[in-house]
């Protein structure tokens, strides 16, 4: 616990527009300060931030507060660790203190759920190793199921007693309330007003957290004879979001950052007997199709995924559409179909690691080509099964964001299909604009590429600066050599745009990332006529109509200024927004290396590489120092943003 005094030292110290602004690009707006709203997505300020009264409020999405509920919001941190980053900012000494009884028992109810499921963790598995019934009956099913004592204890199986109260009366014993018995659905409440075991006569398997923290726990049945189900699991709890987690991510992370590729089966069985046979890079989505959260977890540690169906399964079309997602969040998915009669856990048994493994790799094809060749196999010669089957490929195809790979799958749909590669690619394109259009979560960035898709005829990928490039080759074509005047060390020194855009550029190491734009700027350096009639008469009619795109008034800063100005404003005019827009630049490249430095943090923290997170830590440190002088520097320029 953090000391009292040390707690109002660190809320005292915090302002919310420095603690904001580690964020959020902020410029003044009378009394307070605005900026683009870090909750949701927005293309108009409406992030309001109050110095005076030290809260933060969206008008868009009603996200805000004080300092430490930004943090807490926004770096989805406890009050706790909250107030330990803002300590760490303002250089903040914790002084740490006991907890009095009283806090013990105020300790919030997310704590005692993760007690609570400790303790039943080891009470389950208590009962399975020292108790006569746990080891007939628990025992002796994961022996019969071919089970080793070391995969049992690793993946701490248990088992709770056939009783009503079996881990009701322990837990109560131990202190735990009723209420977090029910909150954690170790027990439900019966009519009687008593407490009933959930688990009841069931072997256990724990959930971990990637962290290890057991959250939820699945029961199976033994007798095949019984009418209930054959899983019973943890209900959603304040601390089990099913869909945010995967059974074996916790053993699974370091073979799967190792190994760079997951294996994804369906049960908590087949997980199990993987690692048993040596394949431990392998999780389960325990029987559901896969969410978002569950897919950004595996992206942590890898960006490769294979899916291992069993030989008959009938579920495979089911859980084919759910894939399409593993492809938006750029996943590089491959299938393996297990022989006929097979399961993950079934075929490791009679496979040692290697065996595995190499079935696996003899096996696997790309998604896209195995539900082409499944479906094509089902659409047999109906013209009509057959065209709503490829639009159902092309759907798929549309949300490859690799334009690359998107390509090599076009050519090589077109040839199963035996349709001509153009139709595929008008389709792709058509449906990748309705995507764009639909999509409530794009980032502005990628917006604004939808709406100048249409005036660029191109349907590359879009990098995160794309904007901003975009924005600073119309300047540099607009303006090549007109003289700006940039500060240096307190002077001021003249220099063309295309040598200042060129030189920061370069000097600073920030290539663009865009291919057309990458070779207009080439051309554009080593032109040695007037740069407009040059590009204006280029060979390459997609480069032509992209300059002329950007050399049009409508985009340009200045256009919006009407009144007449001498020269001396025009060059002062011309200095600010090209410099600004160079900053911008800088912004967009710093805030997408922050977001990669944070993943990666994330990924080291879960894999306990702390050489690492301290690494990454200070770049994370310097990269927002220098956002925070990039917002200071933007934010200083009313109207320019
Ligand atoms: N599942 C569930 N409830 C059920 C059936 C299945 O929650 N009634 C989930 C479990 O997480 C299970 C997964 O779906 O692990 C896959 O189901 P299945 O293949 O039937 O289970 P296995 O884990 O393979 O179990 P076993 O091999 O013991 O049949
Ligand atoms: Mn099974």
């Amino acid at each position: 616990m953090i000391d009292h005094n040390t707690v109002q030292k660190i809320l005292d110290a915090a302002h919310i527009e420095e603690v904001v602004g580690d964020f959020v690009s902020l410029r003044r707006r009378g009394v307070n300060l605005i900026g683009l709203c870090p909750f949701h997505n927005e293309k108009t300020p409406s992030f309001t931030v109050s110095p005076a009264k030290n809260i933060c409020h969206c008008f868009g999405c009603g996200k805000g507060g004080g300092p430490v509920n930004f943090i807490m919001e926004h770096e989805s941190l406890s009050y706790v660790d909250a107030l330990r980053y803002l300590a760490k900012k303002y250089g903040i000494e914790i002084v740490e203190k006991e907890e009095t009884a009283e806090e013990i028992a105020r300790r919030s109810s997310r704590e005692n759920m993760f007690a609570l499921n400790a303790f039943a963790l080891k009470y389950f598995s208590d009962t399975l190793h020292n108790t006569e019934e746990g080891k007939s009956i628990g025992i002796g099913y994961f022996r019969e199921r071919g089970f080793r004592d070391d995969t049992i204890k690793k993946f701490q199986l248990g088992y709770c007693p056939d009783r009503f109260e079996a881990v009701s009366v322990e837990a109560l014993k131990e202190g735990f309330s009723r209420q977090t018995l029910i909150d954690t659905g170790l027990c439900t409440e019966n009519q009687r007003g008593g407490l009933t075991d959930r688990f009841r006569g069931r072997v256990i398997f724990p959930v971990h957290t990637v962290s290890g923290q057991v959250v939820a726990f699945g029961g199976r049945v033994l007798k095949k004879t019984e009418n209930t189900a054959k899983y019973v699991n943890s209900p959603e709890s304040e601390i089990y979001h099913k869909s945010n987690e995967l059974y074996g991510l916790y053993f699974a992370k370091n073979a799967i950052q190792r190994s760079d590729v997951c294996y994804l089966v369906e049960g908590y069985t087949d997980v199990i007997s993987m690692h048993q046979a040596g394949v431990e890079n392998v999780v389960a989505s325990s029987g559901t199709s896969l969410t978002t959260g569950q897919i950004r977890l595996i992206h942590r540690f890898t960006s490769n995924i294979v899916v291992l169906y069993d030989g008959d399964a009938a579920g495979i079309k089911a859980s084919i559409r759910g894939i399409d997602m593993l492809l938006e969040e750029g996943m590089n998915v491959e299938v393996v179909l297990l022989p006929d009669g097979e399961d993950p856990d079934s075929f490791s048994r009679s496979q040692d690691s290697t065996q595995f493994i190499d079935y696996i790799n003899r096996h696997k094809t790309n998604f896209i080509l195995f539900k082409t060749q499944l479906l094509l196999g089902e659409a047999g010669n109906d013209p009509i099964k057959k065209a709503a089957l490829i639009g159902d490929i092309v759907e798929s195809i549309s949300k490859i964001q690799d334009t690359i790979k998107q390509a090599i799958y076009i050519k090589d749909c077109a040839r199963q299909f035996d349709i001509r590669e153009e139709v595929l690619i008008k389709e792709v394109a058509k449906r990748q604009k309705n995507h764009a259009a639909n999509a409530p979560q794009a980032t502005a960035v990628q917006e604004n590429a939808a709406v100048e898709h249409e005036t660029t005829g191109g349907a590359k990928a879009r990098p995160y600066t794309f904007k901003e490039e975009r924005q600073l080759l119309r300047y540099l074509l607009r303006h090549s050599n007109d003289i700006i005047e940039i500060n240096s060390n307190g002077e001021r020194i003249p220099i063309t745009v295309i040598d200042y855009i060129a030189g920061s550029i370069e000097a600073d190491g920030i290539p663009f990332q865009y291919p057309l734009h990458i070779q207009i700027l080439d051309e554009a350096l080593s032109c040695t006529t007037d740069l407009r009639t040059y590009f204006l008469n280029h060979p390459d009619v997609e480069v032509q109509n992209y300059v002329f795109s950007l050399v049009e008034d409508r985009y340009e800063k200045s256009a919006m200024y009407q009144r007449q100005e001498s020269d001396a404003e025009k060059r002062e005019r011309l200095s600010s927004e090209v410099q600004t827009v160079m900053f911008e630049y800088r912004f967009a490249i710093i805030k997408r290396r922050c977001s990669v430095v944070k993943e990666q943090i994330e990924a080291a923290t879960a894999v306990d590489d702390n050489e690492k997170v301290d690494e990454l830590l200070t770049e994370l440190q310097t990269l927002n120092q220098q956002r925070r002088q990039i917002s200071a520097i933007l934010g200083g320029r009313p109207g320019l943003r």
